[in-house]
């Protein structure tokens, strides 16, 4: 199982559209793909059409009670979702688990191996919450906007990943940045993009997720945007990143 940390302490970058849109593509290849909301915003929870009041068991729970996450988990559509709920909050302020509380997701995922992938949604911060889906991943899929502040604040990121792989999870592999709300037409994003393809190198994806609008709107339906508008340059563009990532075998 391949388990990706789609993450960026940056806030609305796009990692839950990331998220949901390259697990719903995989599925559509074939792929088995477990989905993983790791933010108490639950973004990625609502967007796959399920409310916090229909949940009977959250990732939290999980997290906090040491259940496996196959407890949590139900199929939404193409995927499996495991949801959050704003009690996430509570585990990343209380510190749960003590001095392992950095394996908390890691230890809950030993027992899900029925998937050809896990992508984990991160929430906007390099807190307890995201430093478990560092422990826990592989690969990391950093989502970024074409500004320059953004290709500024991905040169830290290097280092961090080193600083994880040392204490925390030498498991961790390399890492891929995919430019997301893209327009061709600015200057502005063609100058970013080449900046960080020189910055970046191979790490940079080659597929780009251009600016689209039913992207936007498909969570408000619950649905991924195969579902909702499946002729959309939106879907086209996340259908190119998923290809990109199986024929990377690892980012
Ligand atoms: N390619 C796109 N085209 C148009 N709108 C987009 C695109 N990608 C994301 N958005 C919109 O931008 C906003 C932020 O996206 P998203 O929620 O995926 O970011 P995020 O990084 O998960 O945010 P947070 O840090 O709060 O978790 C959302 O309203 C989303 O619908
Ligand atoms: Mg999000």
């Amino acid at each position: 199982m391949r388990v990706i940390a789609v993450t960026n302490q940056k806030g609305g970058v796009g990692k839950t559209t990331t998220t949901i849109n390259t697990a719903a593509a995989l599925a559509r290849l074939g792929k088995r793909v477990l989905a993983v909301d790791l933010d108490p915003q639950a973004h990625l929870t609502y967007s796959l059409g399920l409310m916090a009041h229909e949940l009977r068991v959250s990732v939290a729970d999980c997290l906090s009670r040491g259940l496996p996450l196959s407890e949590a988990a139900s199929e939404q559509g193409p995927v499996t979702l495991v949801p959050a709920t704003l009690g996430l909050a509570g585990l990343e302020r209380d510190g749960a688990g003590g001095a392992d509380r950095e394996h908390l997701l890691a230890r809950a995922m030993r027992d899900v191996r029925d998937f050809d992938f896990a992508l984990i949604d991160c929430p906007p911060n390099l807190g307890l919450l995201t430093v478990n889906a560092l422990a826990a991943a592989g690969e990391l899929l950093i989502p970024m906007l074409p500004e320059f502040l953004s290709m500024q604040s991905l040169g830290m990121l290097p280092r961090t990943v080193g600083v994880v792989r040392e204490r925390l999870n030498p498991g961790l592999g390399s890492l891929a940045v995919v430019l997301t709300r893209f327009q061709k037409s600015r200057k502005l994003h063609r100058e970013v993009l080449s900046m960080t393809r020189a910055h970046f190198g191979e790490r940079v994806c080659r597929c780009v997720i251009g600016e689209n609008i039913s992207l936007a709107e498909a969570p408000s339906f619950g649905q991924d945007i195969f579902r909702y508008k499946p002729d959309s340059a939106g879907a086209r563009d996340y259908l190119c990143l998923a290809r990109e990532i199986l024929s990377r075998r690892a980012l």
